[in-house]
């Protein structure tokens, strides 16, 4: 295909112009239409969003917040039918709630437990049917059958896998220890390859609380069962109150609730009776996503990124082969074995076992038993000598034994924690790796590596950045998060700056990269995020003519960093009102959909 803006390149799109403001923006020749909002009604029987009046029974049948990981598993040959997957990851309470303004976290006077309960009924996951019209405008189907509102706050979920019912896993609501309510903070996810919904959760230990803190006012876990554990995974976070009125979310009373949240659920969008599954056998982390592929020896594969500095890259195989059977597929995600990844100096990966009885995983070690390893996953990677990366965020595998691993920043490392494939100390702006599995199987043990691109401006020699030199100006981004493959094998990129955002002055945004060739490693501005913005998917559809984003958090992130956008958004005084632009709505984080004006395959 001919090039847009410059050289030969597999994008074809005239390039935006980088910068931000209060909108979003598309390249020339697309449309970015605006499909769900929160508050959307997402069932025949939801009320209207009136954001002065918000009551928790309605955000159940609405659209939630802060949209993440968007799939889409179709309904009809066509593809015109279909049923989007939306993980709904966290909320921005002083957005959202009329007259709150900013919490202080250390007592969130201001959050009732009806306000709690909207936010809970607003997190989760949403599944809907959408289809497309005559005039090739997507829309939701509000009395889709299958329609329905993932939340922590009434879904109830089976545990499965090694974990299930381990003494570990027990609270007094659940003395079995395979069932438990909701799911927590969603952020990527996956489609398999037989239609189910994997939703990652990520900053689980965020919901937690306690009453006891030390002479600072900083929680002291010192007295827990389980100290070890929860000092590795930051329980409690105290980001949110709702321990103050559920006891599971308060480690005083129920120091075994944070064991059942840091899973892979999996939600069946066919079936809305069916309980979603959280899949033990894939580890308890802070799951960023969980996109999976076939090996070339059928098995099913999941990459899967620990977002957190300095924790690590994993990945999953099942130990049967992929089939026509779906109530089979379901089962690989039970028995199969986990890795953790070891990159080494020389450019070969080693995927680690964490198989309980090998190598340091045993009683002796602290791991009796492969329920302990798995609950304990990022204790036994330690174990097993995995390399800290820089935040791994989505991880996305192509059919052909390759794979991306988004490292999105990483402003802890220092100097002498350099290594490889984490080469720069205070890493503001993140890199991309590329794995090659070993004969072109996503099963494989071991591979190589190498570095696709270093993040940041070119033009900042103390940056230390790396792209392709036919990177333009607006084309260069910093802190990439999410990762999707269109229907011909080429790789976009979206960006999470963060509060960092400002150190760019770009709006987070949506990349095509070069993998192949000369151009490997150039990338192209293709759509841009509101201020405060971050932009999550991208999902494309088989035909690779519509593309779905989400645009997170709109006027928050960073919105005090930049000259113009001096203050912290409230729902009073945001920095955007985006998509309403209306004086009485706050900003919505919202889903987009892209495609070509005329139709067709979009950068084609
Ligand atoms: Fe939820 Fe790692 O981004
Ligand atoms: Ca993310
Ligand atoms: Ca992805
Ligand atoms: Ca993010």
């Amino acid at each position: 295909a001919a090039a847009g803006s410059h050289g030969a390149g597999r994008y074809n799109f005239e390039e935006l112009t980088w910068g931000n403001d209060e909108t979003h923006h598309i390249a020339e020749g697309y449309d970015a239409d605006i499909l769900l909002r929160w508050g959307d009604p997402i069932t025949a029987d939801a009320p209207e969003f009136d954001v002065m009046n918000q009551t928790a029974e309605a955000q159940l049948k609405q659209f939630g917040y802060n949209n993440d990981y968007v799939g889409f598993t179709p309904l009809n040959a066509e593809g015109t039918r279909g049923l989007l997957c939306v993980n709904h990851e966290y909320t921005n309470e002083e957005v959202m709630f009329p007259g709150l303004g900013r919490q202080d976290k250390a007592g969130f006077e201001g959050m009732t437990k009806e306000l709690i309960d909207i936010e809970m009924a607003a997190h989760g996951g949403t599944v809907v049917e959408i289809a497309k019209g005559a005039d090739g405008k997507w829309a939701v189907v509000r009395d889709g059958k299958m329609n329905r509102r993932i939340t922590p706050l009434n879904t109830e979920m089976t545990i499965d896998g090694p974990a299930a019912g381990h003494d570990r896993m027990k609270t007094n609501a659940d003395p079995s220890g395979i069932s438990v309510i909701g799911t927590l903070n969603n952020c990527a996810g996956g489609m398999t390859p037989w239609g189910t919904y994997l939703m990652a959760e990520e900053n689980f230990h965020g919901y937690f609380w306690t009453d006891v803190v030390d002479g600072d006012g900083k929680p002291d876990i010192s007295d827990q069962p389980e100290a070890k554990n929860m000092k590795r995974y930051g329980v409690p976070g105290r980001w949110y109150a709702w321990g103050k009125f559920y006891d599971r979310f308060n480690i005083d009373k129920e120091p075994n609730e944070p064991n059942r949240f840091g899973w892979v659920v999996e939600v069946d969008p066919l079936n809305p009776g069916a309980k979603p599954v959280k899949h033990t056998a894939l580890g308890r982390f802070r799951h960023e996503g969980a996109e999976t592929t076939v090996s070339s020896s059928g098995k099913l594969v999941v990459y899967m990124g620990d977002d957190n500095r300095f924790d690590y890259q994993y990945k999953y195989v099942s130990s049967g082969v992929v089939s026509d059977d779906a109530a089979a597929n379901s089962k690989l995600l039970s028995d199969g074995t986990l890795y953790v990844a070891r990159f080494d100096e020389d450019g070969s990966i080693e995927w680690l076992p964490l198989v309980h009885g090998t190598g340091p995983l045993t009683a002796e070690n602290g791991f009796a038993s492969q329920a302990d390893v798995l609950i304990d996953t990022r204790l036994a990677a330690d174990a097993l000598g995995a390399t800290p990366m820089d935040r791994p965020e989505d991880a996305q595998p192509r059919g052909d034994g390759t794979a991306y691993i988004m490292l999105t920043n990483n402003s802890k490392r220092t100097e002498d924690q350099v290594n490889a494939a984490n080469p720069r100390a205070k890493s503001n702006f993140g890199h991309i790796i590329e794995v090659k599995e070993e004969g072109g199987d996503h099963a494989a043990t071991r591979g190589t590596w190498s570095i696709l691109v270093q993040c940041g401006d070119p033009e900042l020699t103390e940056v230390g950045a790396q792209w392709n030199p036919e990177t333009s100006a607006n084309g260069w981004f910093g802190s990439p998060d999410n990762c999707a493959f269109d229907a011909d094998g080429r790789l976009w990129v979206s960006t999470d700056q963060g509060s960092k955002w400002g150190k760019t002055g770009k709006s987070d945004g949506l990349y095509g990269v070069e993998t192949e060739g000369d151009l490997r490693g150039t990338s192209k501005l293709f759509f841009r995020c509101p201020v405060g913005g971050e932009l999550c998917g991208p999902y494309f559809t088989d035909n690779g003519e519509t593309l779905f984003l989400a645009v997170q958090h709109p006027g928050t992130d960073g919105t005090k960093a930049l000259k113009g956008f001096e203050r912290a958004s409230t729902f009073e005084d945001p920095a955007t009102r985006w998509p309403d632009f209306d004086p009485k709505m706050p900003p919505r984080p919202s889903v987009v959909v892209v495609t070509k004006k005329g139709g067709g395959k979009i950068a084609v």
